[in-house]
């Protein structure tokens, strides 16, 4: 698929006009006040990747993040894993998203919550970055990397502006499997035609050919699930859906999407990986 085809296929799936206002609705519904808002407020909806604000925290430990690092985080979503990271380890971060409503609405919470000094969002592909060639210490990937095909291409751009013996943060769904047929819709695709999972030896092998040292690599499938399944049962009980959540973005279909997760979780046929990979210097 080319960059065009691939661009408007992502922004139809993930952007849904309004997003903001459903947001905000919802913090208000909450009984949140705008001018006392945190970053955590809006984790809900905008830590879109299993294991939440607290698997963000967790990969940033691993990776041991620094103050003042310059992060690059690629697949931003709404931006609430920069948030996380500015707020709790005080880095700086750019974020790019391929779903321009996406990197709107994420400017916008991080000037609500305060933290536009430490992130900034802005429109750009993961095939090709629009950053000068070693320029962060850390690029990171959370739950990114389902819709690309060229995986390869994307790992080559993130070795490609990393500075040398910067780090390469991963968390992503992995194919449990090769050529594994999961049950959809799920989160990231409503059909097969846009979810590209490879297997953990085809990603494991694609990093260490740019010559990534691996600092980290493991199956985080079981640390997340129990969680995971609970957040699933919420989303789909129509009856008592979460004020803030998912289905904001996902609409109707976000439980079952969820539990779709779950199922191809629990039978092998995805799986959670993280990872962290140093550029030699
Ligand atoms: C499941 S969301 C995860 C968002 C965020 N990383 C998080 O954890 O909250 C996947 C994100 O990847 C973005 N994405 C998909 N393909 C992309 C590409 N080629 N370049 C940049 N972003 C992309 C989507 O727009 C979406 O925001």
């Amino acid at each position: 698929m080319d960059n065009q085809a691939l661009e408007a296929r992502v922004n139809e799936h993930y952007g849904k006009e309004g997003l903001l206002e459903r947001i905000l609705t919802a913090a208000s519904d909450e009984g949140l006040r705008l001018d006392h808002c945190q970053s955590s407020d809006f984790s809900a909806v905008s830590e879109f990747h299993i294991g939440g604000r607290k698997s963000t925290i967790e990969l940033a430990k691993m990776a041991q993040l620094s103050e003042g690092d310059k992060v690059l985080d690629v697949g931003c979503g709404l931006g609430g894993p920069a948030r996380t990271l500015v707020e709790e380890f005080g880095v700086f971060v750019d974020g790019i998203d391929l779903t321009s409503e996406f990197c709107a609405v994420a400017n916008e919470l991080t000037r609500i919550t305060g933290l536009s000094e430490g992130a900034k969002f802005s429109q750009g592909n993961a095939l090709n970055l629009n950053c000068e060639p070693g320029s962060y210490d850390v690029v990171w990937t959370q739950q990114s990397c389902m819709n690309i095909e060229d995986k390869r291409q994307m790992f080559a751009e993130v070795n490609r502006v990393l500075k040398p013996g910067g780090a390469y943060v991963f968390q992503e769904v992995l194919a449990g499997v090769e050529d594994a047929v999961i049950k959809f819709p799920v989160p990231w695709a409503k059909e097969a035609n846009m979810s590209y999972l490879w297997d953990e030896e085809k990603i494991k092998n694609s990093i260490l050919k740019l010559n990534m040292v691996p600092h980290i690599w493991k199956n985080a499938t079981e640390q997340y699930l129990d969680e995971y399944r609970i957040l699933a049962a919420k989303t789909a009980d129509v009856s008592n859906t979460p004020v803030m959540g998912v289905h904001l973005m996902l609409g109707g279909q976000a439980g079952v999407m969820r539990r779709n997760v779950v199922s191809n979780l629990s039978q092998g046929l995805i799986a959670i990986y993280q990872g962290v990979f140093k550029k030699e210097k």
